[in-house]
């Protein structure tokens, strides 16, 4: 029997401090506030967006809501940043992904001010988590780096398995097990015997988008399993990367689906605005 991973409570409990974060930034006549940008009407997206406002409003952080229509275009949204970016009511601006296909989101990214850049996917803020500096960090791969951390799994010379190499998940979580002295194993699509490679992991990560994909014998006895999807098997059922009914019983540890990781990636995004917030005030006052 695993020992089941809860985010959905540890994010209440991310989500409580946060709070009480911006209710010390606004006795200084400060509020926190975020911008949530969503171009175009996919309903994925808007339901991810809907869930950010009402986070904010729990923890107290003052949200702006920018829903764009799908025609607009790249130089619009890049003048909206420029204006975000001089607004000092926005502490954090999110641009929710993914962005129609005649916009670049690589120039998007990239003109977020990183010091705003509360996704943490800035080439500034991702540098700076290549070379160990503080800055914001990605909020999955964070989330889960707090989760192993609420829960004792020290990284500490464990080999852990990254499967999924995007740079929202699998090459910054790779980069922050690292920092946590794991070895660390990236593996993707096109790894020679995926499963092999899994089954050598004391702590695996699944970000593959892939139903169900890790199957028992993928994993080695008393692995840590943490997983990243957010899918459908056939019956339409939300599940996640990971085989959980099969790979549960032999893992020591394991985040469910739904409950696990995806709660966390949305507390630490309220702890990133917080963490914004927090350095843009004492650069205003230096
Ligand atoms: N779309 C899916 N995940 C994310 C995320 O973490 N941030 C943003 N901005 N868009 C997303």
């Amino acid at each position: 029997m695993a020992t089941i991973i809860d985010g959905k409570a540890l994010a209440a409990k991310i989500r409580l401090q946060a709070k009480e974060r911006a209710e010390r930034l606004r006795a200084q006549g400060v509020e926190p506030g975020l911008a949530v940008v969503l171009v175009g009407d996919d309903p994925a997206s808007k339901t991810y967006v809907r869930a950010k406002h009402r986070d904010c409003e729990e923890c107290g952080i003052v949200s702006f809501d920018y829903a764009l229509p799908a025609e607009t275009t790249e130089d619009e949204l890049l003048g909206l940043i420029q204006r975000l970016n001089g607004d000092a009511a926005v502490a954090g601006i999110l641009v929710q992904m993914p962005l129609p296909a005649h916009i670049d989101a690589e120039r998007v990214i990239q003109a977020i001010d990183p010091e705003k850049d509360v996704d943490g996917f800035h080439p500034m803020n991702l540098g700076k988590l290549v070379r160990g500096l503080p800055g914001l960090r990605p909020c999955t791969p964070a989330g889960i780096m707090r989760m192993l951390e609420e829960y004792g799994i020290d990284p500490h010379g464990k080999r852990a398995v990254m499967v999924g190499r995007s740079s929202i998940v699998g090459k910054p979580m790779s980069l922050m097990l690292l920092a946590a002295d794991a070895t660390i194993t990236i593996a993707h699509s096109s790894t020679a015997e995926l499963a092999s490679a899994c089954r050598d992991a004391d702590i695996l990560v699944v970000a593959t988008g892939q139903a169900r994909m890790v199957r028992r014998d993928w994993v080695k006895p008393g692995a840590v399993v943490v997983d990243v999807g957010m899918d459908r098997d056939e019956n339409g059922k939300l599940c996640g990367d990971v085989a959980y009914d099969e790979v549960e019983p032999l893992a020591e540890a394991i985040t469910p689906v739904p409950g696990g990781v995806g709660p966390m990636t949305r507390a630490m995004l309220m702890e990133n605005v917080m963490y914004a917030a927090e350095r843009q005030v004492a650069a205003r006052r230096a």
